[in-house]
């Protein structure tokens, strides 16, 4: 009688079948495998192995914590995207429609993000809240240092910056609309030293070692699955592909530009700002899809 296959065993006989695969479907040569061990052990002396993992990170996380949001375009649920390491819990709870804290020289455009939350059955989801967080336009994350970024030793400098600067929790009204006023988010770097194993592979693969322009929800309401995802814009080059692989469309968004004076001035703004409408819909907790367990 055989022994059950352990985990270890039955994921490496499918991870060394899919490298067999590549191998055979493509005829990767000898030479070509020693080149890609030999860059390996560079980024290992290099100390960017963990920087490394990112390439594959997302898509963990998509088979583990994500699950739960996965195959949307059955039902219509918002498309699951990692949370990242820039995530602070207790950020102010603010009522619709709401300013993410920000300083009076706040830098960037004004964006004005609205919409609905709802169910994948189509019922509203009053008082859902929405957790929100983005980069500034000077490329800083709030409340954070280099160090809390780990081994992707991105740069960010947040000193002087409000420790909750451009996060919020949204909660939204009685119907489940919402509106948060924010700027556009500066870009997010991967933290790719300059010359480094990681920045020579972008390079020879002519991709972008950033991340695309984005600001992160996660949205919860009672009945319903925690959705985390992110919000891109359409007309950012970089929603076109870069180094951590493709963007889901359907979290790319269309902003619309107001700058007539009469328009921003109702906004009490005193330059022109950008509209932007994003629905989130959420799985209930009762479908069939396992509940994820949140850290
Ligand atoms: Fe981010």
């Amino acid at each position: 009688m055989s022994m059950p296959e352990t985990r270890l065993q039955v994921v490496f006989g499918d991870l060394r079948r899919a490298i067999d695969d590549v191998i055979l479907k493509h005829q990767v040569t000898i030479e070509e495998v020693f080149a890609a061990i030999g860059w390996l052990q560079q980024a290992a002396d290099s100390g960017e192995l963990p920087a490394a993992g990112i390439l594959f990170y997302k898509t963990a996380l998509r088979a583990t914590e994500g699950a739960a949001y996965a195959h949307p375009e059955r039902d219509g649920a918002s498309q699951w995207e990692m949370e990242g390491p820039a995530h602070r819990p207790g950020a102010p709870l603010l009522a619709s429609p709401a300013v993410l804290p920000m300083r009076p020289d706040e830098p960037g455009e004004p964006l004005i993000v609205s919409g609905t939350v709802r169910s994948t059955m189509g019922d509203p989801l009053p008082g859902a809240i929405l957790d929100i967080w983005q980069i500034d336009a000077n490329r800083v994350y709030s409340g954070m240092s280099t160090a809390d970024f780990g081994g992707l030793n991105i740069p960010n400098d947040s000193t002087g910056v409000p420790e909750f600067n451009l996060r919020g929790r949204i909660v939204a009204d009685s119907v489940g609309r919402y509106e948060f006023r924010t700027v556009m988010p500066g870009t997010e770097t991967l933290g790719f030293a300059h010359g480094s194993p990681l920045t020579a592979l972008t390079q020879a693969l002519a991709l972008p070692g950033m991340r695309p322009l984005h600001i992160h929800s996660i949205v919860s309401a009672e009945g319903c699955v925690p959705l985390t995802t992110q919000i891109y814009f359409d007309g950012d080059p970089l929603v076109s592909g870069t180094i951590e692989g493709p963007i889901p469309l359907s979290a790319v968004k269309t902003t619309t530009l107001h700058d007539d004076p009469a328009d921003y001035q109702a906004r009490s703004l005193t330059v022109p700002y950008r509209t932007l409408t994003y629905d989130y819909v959420l799985r209930p907790a009762t479908s069939a899809a396992p509940v994820p367990a949140r850290p």
